[in-house]
């Protein structure tokens, strides 16, 4: 029978699956909410000094529904935040993470915090490095010039060396572990997590995310696409969007540290995604957008379809798949190839012809209505097999020798 528990900075958790922080855990009846569903642990909206702005929860989904963009959401100040965390320790047995930051060009202040926030009963510190909707739209305007009130969020989490004064300092506040929450907006990710560890930190959540420009309304002006803003600032992309950026950055992480203890975040939104982050190497997943978007229900299903692909995959723990997929990187240089080329099965073709269409490649051409493949052309990209809607190419070895096949 598999056992979906996991540990990641000491932190015992009955599953891997975290409620992020964000508005879905602002709340004591949510924390709970979240307990009866399942999840494993949960992140607590940010709890900070002072409010940077008056922020409002105002959201924006794309048609497809590719991503959530968040402008501005209101966070707790440290009052509601000590509040909130006496009230979930009392009411729900839910591990407690608080999602926190300084205030801005005053390190003592994150030490300060975290410390209220340990004391009022804070199981793990989040020290959030990530935030994209603070600071870092000013910075990119160039309207932020030293250690001003903005100077916070994602900012911290692109320097290595600012992020790991801040967990230098906030380990030496508090004794329960820290997990660090990265930005994808620091050039290198990696460096920065490297420093936080070196500093201290548990674990690394991988990660906030970046910020964008969703469109504009090119019928209007070019206004703003949310319904509810006049003008509108930069936003977090949230939402499946994320997910290749966030294994990518797991995967990175995991490959260059074996010690790292990463909690996935950003474009996790079933229980696939979950797997395929663990399989580079994370301990736990953390969601946000799926909660908005298929409510809490999710976590019973994520528990559910976890617990039977263990099962199906004679997984006992999550320790059996963590990280699998990481010796099937490689760099650019030394990895190797499979020869193949694509066979058409003429019973499911649909004569769309979309196959022979791509630029790049002149081995298929129609012919009476069917896609004709010579073989001496093709580079054995994939391509065409991937584009079918009738899934009626075939990837089969080429017979021809390696030499033979060309590259362009
Ligand atoms: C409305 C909203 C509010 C958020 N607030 C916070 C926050 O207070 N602190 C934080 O670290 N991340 C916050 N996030 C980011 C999420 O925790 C998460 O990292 C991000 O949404 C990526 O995950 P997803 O793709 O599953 O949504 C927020 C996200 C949304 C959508
Ligand atoms: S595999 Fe690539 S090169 Fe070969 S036929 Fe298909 S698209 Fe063309
Ligand atoms: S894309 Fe698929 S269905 Fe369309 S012509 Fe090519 S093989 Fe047939």
């Amino acid at each position: 029978m598999p056992d979906l528990s996991v540990t990641y900075g000491s932190l015992e958790c009955r599953n891997p699956f975290v409620v992020a922080s964000a508005s879905t855990s602002r709340t004591v009846q949510q924390i709970k909410t979240a307990e009866e569903v399942g999840a494993g642990a949960v992140i607590l909206k940010a709890i900070v000094t002072k409010h940077p702005y008056e922020a409002k929860p105002f959201y924006y989904n794309d048609p497809q529904k590719q991503f959530l963009t968040n402008p501005s959401d209101p966070r707790l100040l440290v009052d509601e935040g000590v509040e909130l965390i006496k009230a979930c320790k009392k009411e729900s047995g839910l591990p407690i993470i608080a999602n926190t930051m300084g205030s801005g060009g005053n390190l003592e202040s994150w030490g300060d915090i975290s410390k209220t926030l340990e004391a009022a009963g804070a199981d793990m510190i989040e020290i959030n490095l990530g935030c994209p909707n603070i600071g870092l739209m000013q910075k990119a305007l160039g309207n932020i010039k030293g250690d001003e009130d903005q100077v916070l969020g994602a900012i911290c989490g692109q320097s290595p060396l600012v992020a790991a004064g801040i967990v230098k300092t906030v380990r030496q506040a508090v004794k329960v572990p820290i997990m660090v929450k990265m930005t994808p907006s620091a050039s290198d990710m990696t460096a920065v997590a490297e420093a936080c560890m070196k500093e201290g930190a548990d674990c690394v959540d991988i990660s906030n995310v970046p910020q964008i420009l969703p469109g504009v309304d090119i019928y209007h002006d070019g206004r703003p696409l949310y319904a509810n803003y006049v003008t509108a600032p930069f936003s977090g992309l949230c939402g499946p969007a994320n997910k290749v950026f966030t294994l990518r950055n797991i995967a990175q992480l995991s490959m260059k540290r074996k010690d790292a203890e990463i909690v996935g975040s950003g474009g996790l939104m079933d229980w696939e995604d979950c797997v395929e982050a663990i399989l580079c190497g994370a301990k736990a997943t953390a969601l946000c957008t799926a909660i908005y978007w298929h409510g809490w229900d999710i976590f019973n299903t994520l528990n559910k379809r976890l617990h039977q692909y263990m099962e199906e995959m004679g997984y006992q723990t999550t320790e059996d798949f963590r990280g699998h997929a990481l010796k099937y990187i490689a760099t650019h240089e030394t990895c190797e190839f499979r020869y193949v080329v694509p066979e058409l099965d003429k019973s499911k073709c649909k004569k769309c012809g979309i196959c022979a269409k791509p630029g790049h490649c002149d081995a298929i051409e129609m012919v009476d209505g069917y896609p004709s493949i010579t073989i001496e052309k093709c580079m054995g990209c994939s391509l065409c097999a991937s584009l079918c809607p009738a899934k009626a190419l075939k990837l089969v070895p080429n017979p021809l020798p390696p030499s033979r096949v060309p590259t362009h």
